[in-house]
């Protein structure tokens, strides 16, 4: 038997098939089609911390004691290559972080929508059923999906469903369909098409409602260069508080919209990698039913406590870091204060392994030892003027 993670070459599935080769004698078999290293390119930016071509990554796994694992090149919108895959390694797991992440890629126009909507929906639906189709109806699907399937409801997010109420009646109903981009709405739909193989085929499910992720490494990324993980803050695939920090690195005032006092809600790479790892690799007993929701966040923070944060490690490493105010471009509340339910997560990771702070200084430190990229970029911090 081996375990499965698709989008390994990614910011968050290289770590964790790392992780979970570290863990297991299992074979680990990582997919990627190296399809994110390309989207990047598209939009003119690069990852700040380089990172190492496939073979050399593969080759430093080995170098690094993790022979089990193998990387394998595919594209899993191809459903003749995903039956393929699953026939041959018969995966008793699979973490599936494969799809294209980023929801302003995501707006850029129609042709973007459809590519993010096709390739995110397909690669999910190919994989549920060609473990149905190939006999496989054991096998633990993990997807990372997004806490953004909630949007930002002026009640406590739960953690899976919300309960409704009508004449009288009330009823537990699936809550995955709020979410404010393209992109965010394949993840909706990943939701719901995940409930449906549950139902249908009885794949056990761990639907993993995934915040906003920080950091710049893990600690099997830090043992050779060649195992680094990638860390994006381009407008496109920087995630708002790794491109504050970049800004903060670069010179530049930190922006926030408006009053920014809505709250998102974040996790740490560490962390994240570690509630995957756990997922896969069974610990049965934290997964309370044949289909879980978790919502994989450490805590809402708000746009302001980011952007002050970053400012104050900035200033401790000598940095002059400003925060901005700029007029919003969004419809948003910019007061909105998240609260959100991560019982079942916590349970499952136990304690938190590194908090925002931490988080931040690590990000500014290795965008710091990367300036001279983000100077050559930094005219990527904003969108193309075409979009
Ligand atoms: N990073 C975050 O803040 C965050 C937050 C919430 C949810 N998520 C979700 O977590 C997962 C991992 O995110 P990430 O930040 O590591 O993104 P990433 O882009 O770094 O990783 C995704 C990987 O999937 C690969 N991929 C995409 N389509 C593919 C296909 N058709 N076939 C094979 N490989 C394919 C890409 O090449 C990429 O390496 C994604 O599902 C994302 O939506 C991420």
């Amino acid at each position: 038997m081996t375990i499965l993670v698709t989008g390994a070459d990614g910011y968050v599935g290289w770590p964790t098939a790392l992780r979970v080769a570290d863990r297991t004698d299992e074979r680990v078999i990582g997919v990627d089609n190296l399809a994110r290293r390309r989207w990047v390119e598209t939009v003119g930016s690069v990852s700040a911390v380089p990172i190492a071509p496939i073979e050399e990554r593969s080759a430093a796994a080995a170098d690094t004691g993790r022979d089990n694992l193998s990387m394998i090149d595919g594209d899993l919108v191809d459903r003749d290559f995903v039956a393929e895959l699953l026939a041959i390694h018969e995966p008793r797991a699979i973490v599936h972080a494969a799809a294209q992440p980023s929801a302003p890629y995501s707006q850029i126009n129609g042709e973007r929508a459809n590519d993010t909507q096709h390739n995110n929906l397909q690669t999910t639906r190919n994989l549920l059923f060609g473990l149905q189709e190939v006999g496989l109806g054991e096998t633990h699907v993990i997807e990372t999906t997004t806490t953004g399937v909630y949007g930002a409801p002026e009640f406590p997010i739960p953690e899976g469903g919300a309960v409704m109420e009508h004449e009288g009646e009330r009823e537990e109903v699936p809550f995955p369909a709020m979410a404010g981009s393209w992109y965010h709405l394949t993840k909706s739909h990943d939701a719901a098409n995940l409930r449906l193989a549950n139902e249908q085929f009885g794949l056990p499910v761990s639907d993993v409602r995934t915040a906003i992720v920080y950091g710049s490494s893990t600690a099997e990324t830090r043992e050779d260069d060649r195992l680094a993980t990638r860390l994006d803050f381009d407008y496109y695939f920087g995630t708002v508080a790794h491109r504050f920090c970049a800004q903060a690195v670069a010179g530049y005032p930190v922006t926030v919209y408006g009053r920014g006092e809505q709250r998102k809600p974040f996790v740490s790479l560490e962390d994240a990698v570690e509630g995957l790892a756990r997922l896969a690799l069974g610990d049965s007993e934290k997964r309370p039913a044949a289909h879980t929701v978790y919502n994989q966040v450490t805590r809402p923070i708000s746009i302001v406590e980011v952007a002050e944060t970053i400012a104050s490690v900035g200033e401790d490493r000598g940095l002059e870091v400003a925060v901005e105010h700029f007029e919003n471009p969004r419809e948003e509340d910019e007061t909105h204060r998240m609260e959100i339910a991560n019982d079942r997560y916590a349970d499952l990771i136990g304690e938190g392994r590194m908090d925002f702070e931490e988080g931040m200084a690590e990000v500014v430190d290795a965008l710091h030892e990367r300036r001279g990229t983000i100077s050559a970029h930094e005219d990527r911090f904003l969108p193309d003027v075409l979009e």
